[in-house]
C-alpha cells in the first residue's frame, strides 16, 4: 500500500511516500526562509508559500520514486494544530487529489505524527511508553497506552518550549528560527555564569511546563543588566537552554517514576536541540530510562510521520470510513 503524506502545518512544505511493506520511499521537505525577515512566521506568507512550492513537491517526490498519482492507494494530511491558513492548503490539495483519484483520505493529527516519528526508525519502543512532544506550537508528556489510546499527562499553560527558544532568541538578537540560533550561541556560554529559573519544578504532582515566565525572566534580566556584549548574550543563552532542558528532565523523570515506565520517546523540533540530547542520555542512564529520539529528520516537522499515521489508521477493514463520499468534510479542522 503507497500512502502520500502531506504536511503544511506550519513553515515547512513537506511530502513524503510511503510503502507500507518497505517504509518511507522520500521524504521531501521545502522550509521557508521568507520569514526571517519578519523575525517570526507571517501567516498569510506561510500559505502562500505553500501554494506555490506544494505541487513541485509532489511532482518531484514521485518522479524520484518512478511512481505516478494513479500508483497510490491514499492520501495523509495534516488537520490540525497548526497554523489555519497553512493547514487549508494542504487539507484542499489532499481533499483533491482523493477526489480526483478516488482514493481514501486520511485526516492525521499533527501531534500523533511527532508521537510517532520513531517508528520509522530501526530501534523502536514497546507499548506502553511515556512521550515528551517538544515543538513550537505544543509541549506535552503523553501515557501511550497503544496507538490512538492516549492520555496527556502535562501539557503547557502557556508558551510552548519551542515558542520560548524563538522568543528569547528573538529578545537576543538573533535571527528566526530561533531554537537552533540560540544553541548555537549557547555553546560558547559560560556555564553556570548565570543560573535562570527552572519554572513550576516545585509541585511534585504537576505535569504541565509554562515557559512565559522564564522568557520575562530572560527580558527583565537584558534591561536591567543592560548587557550587549556577545559573550554576555552567549552567558544567557546558555543559562536559558540549561533551564528548559532541566525542567523537561525533571518533569519527564517524574512521570516516568510516578507511571512506572522505563521507555522515554522524545520528539518535535526541540528535540533536535543536541545539548538536550547530550543532557538527557547522560542522566536517563543512570536511571535505566530507555530513550529514543528521532534523527533531526524525523523529529522536526516532516510529512513521513503523517504518512506513517494514516498507514496505522487506514486498514482493509476500515478502508470504506476515509472514502471521500463518507467523511464528514471538516471545516473548521481541529486545532
Ligand atoms: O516540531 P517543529 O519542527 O514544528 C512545530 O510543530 O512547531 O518545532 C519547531 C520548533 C521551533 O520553535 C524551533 O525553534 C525549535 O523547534 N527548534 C529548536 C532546535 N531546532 C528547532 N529548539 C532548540 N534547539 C534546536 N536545535
Ligand atoms: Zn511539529
Amino acid at each position: 500500500m503507497l500512502i502520500m503524506g502531506i504536511e503544511t502545518s506550519c513553515d515547512d512544505t513537506a511530502i513524503a511516500i510511503y510503502d507500507k511493506n518497505i517504509g518511507i520511499l522520500c521524504n521531501n521537505i521545502y522550509t521557508q526562509k521568507i520569514h526571517a525577515k519578519y523575525g517570526g512566521i507571517v501567516p498569510e506568507l506561510a500559505a502562500r508559500k505553500h501554494l506555490e512550492k506544494i505541487i513541485p513537491l509532489i511532482k518531484k517526490s514521485l518522479l524520484k520514486i518512478k511512481k505516478n498519482l494513479n500508483d497510490l492507494d491514499c492520501i495523509a494530511y495534516t488537520e490540525g494544530p497548526g497554523q489555519i491558513n497553512s493547514l487549508i492548503i494542504g487539507a484542499t490539495v489532499a481533499h483533491s487529489l482523493a477526489f480526483a483519484l478516488n482514493i481514501p483520505i486520511i485526516p492525521v493529527n499533527h501531534m500523533e505524527g511527532h508521537l510517532f516519528s520513531i517508528m520509522l526508525q530501526k530501534n523502536i519502543p514497546n507499548f506502553p511508553f511515556i512521550g515528551l512532544l517538544i515543538s513550537g506550537g505544543h509541549t506535552q508528556l503523553v501515557y501511550t497506552y497503544k496507538f490512538r489510546k492516549y492520555k496527556i499527562l502535562g501539557y503547557n499553560i502557556d508558551d510552548a518550549v519551542g515558542e520560548a527558544f524563538d522568543k528569547t532568541s528573538k529578545l537576543l538578537g538573533l535571527e528566526y528560527p530561533g531554537g537552533k540560533n540560540l544553541s548555537k550561541l549557547a555553546k560558547y556560554g559560560t556555564p553556570k555564569r548565570f543560573v535562570f529559573p527552572r519554572p513550576m519544578i516545585s509541585k511534585k504532582n504537576n505535569f504541565n511546563f509554562s515557559f512565559s515566565g522564564l522568557k520575562t525572566f530572560v527580558k527583565n534580566f537584558i534591561i536591567k543588566k543592560n548587557l550587549t556584549d556577545l559573550q554576555t548574550k552567549a552567558d544567557i543563552a546558555c543559562a536559558f537552554e540549561d533551564a528548559v532542558i532541566e525542567t523537561l528532565y525533571l518533569k519527564s523523570l517524574r512521570v516516568l517514576k510516578k507511571y512506572n515506565i522505563q521507555q522515554l520517546v522524545i520528539s518535535g523540533g526541540v528535540s533536535s536541540n543536541k545539548k538536550l540530547r547530550i543532557f538527557f542520555y547522560k542522566n536517563f542512564k543512570k536511571k535505566n530510562i530507555k530513550l529514543f529520539f528521532s534523527k533531526t529528520k524525523l523529529c522536526t516537522d516532516n510529512a513521513a510521520m503523517i504518512a506513517y499515521v494514516g498507514s496505522k489508521k487506514i486498514s482493509y477493514k476500515e478502508k470504506k470510513k476515509y472514502r471521500l463520499s463518507q467523511i464528514k468534510i471538516n471545516s473548521k479542522l481541529s486545532l
